[in-house]
């Protein structure tokens, strides 16, 4: 696989090509592509997958948990082409959408996708009702009851807009870079990759893993800084999650010394 964790085309057409040639054809198949994975950001090939979703009439979800929101910006929209494609997509607005918890979202293409949650109940939904034009939630979900999560949303959209969500998420993913820039300037620290989203994957030149997981630990305990740990093909490394975007150069280099402070040399 590629190093970055991304789905690779070849691999998966394989692999579609196995599962129809065993199942038969008529069975359906889910194909299951990330745009913006957990440990590292990175966003799969979604037009080559896409095109394979096709190819073998599997069904193609995408989860764009984290970087869905991407789309809110002019400039990094097109890291997310062939999202489009995609016959469910998830997002979830509590990382990079600045919710409360919870702002989880399924977008499909049309009202047709969410045929199979259609239910009638009579004290719900009343075939009279319906006529008339009343309103009811069953054919968009199978709770009934459940917290108007949207509404924030909503009002979110409306106070900020498309562009001021999209400058949130430049001025984040501009913070990512920097961190990177600092990260990569040696001797101190080794970059595991340029950051695609907000993610960035670094550890202190020569710590073994109880060394990282130790600085972890302590910044946790001492109230300095919460930073994540993500286990890739080169090994261990911390991860530092930026999703304040009013963060400034000035708390990165902090953060950087907090873990060189924590290093044993
Ligand atoms: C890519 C991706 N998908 C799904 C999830 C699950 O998110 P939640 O538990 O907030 O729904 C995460 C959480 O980190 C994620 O990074």
């Amino acid at each position: 696989p590629p190093p970055d964790g991304t789905l690779d085309p070849a691999t998966v057409h394989t692999c579609l090509a196995e599962l129809t040639a065993r199942t038969g054809s008529t069975n359906p198949v889910l194909l299951t592509a990330t745009a913006g994975t957990t440990d590292t950001g990175a966003i799969d090939p979604l037009p080559d997958l896409a095109d394979l979703a096709d190819h073998h009439r599997a069904r193609l979800h995408i989860d764009a948990s984290y970087g869905g929101p991407l789309l809110f910006s002019d400039t990094h929209r097109t890291a997310l082409s062939g999202l489009a494609r995609a016959h469910t997509v998830t997002l979830d607005l509590h990382k990079l959408g600045w919710q409360p918890v919870a702002a989880g979202l399924l977008a499909v293409p049309g009202p047709a996708t969410l045929a199979p949650l259609g239910h009638q109940a009579d004290y719900l939904n009343a075939d009279d009702d319906t006529e008339a034009g009343l309103p009811d939630l069953l054919g968009r979900s199978l709770r009934t009851t459940r917290r108007p999560d949207i509404l924030k949303i909503a009002v979110t959209l409306k106070a900020l807009g498309r562009q001021g969500l999209g400058d949130l998420v430049e001025r984040t993913l501009a913070a990512a870079q920097t961190l990177a820039d600092l990260i990569d300037a040696p001797p101190r620290y080794e970059l595991h990759s340029r950051p695609t989203l907000t993610t960035v994957l670094f550890r202190p030149t020569d710590a073994d893993d109880t060394t990282l997981a130790a600085i972890r630990r302590s910044l946790l305990t001492e109230g300095h800084a919460v930073l994540g740990r993500a286990t890739t093909p080169t090994g261990l490394w911390l991860k530092a999650t930026l999703l304040n975007p009013h963060t400034q150069p000035g708390d990165l280099t902090t953060l950087l010394k907090l873990v060189e402070g924590h290093t044993p040399r």
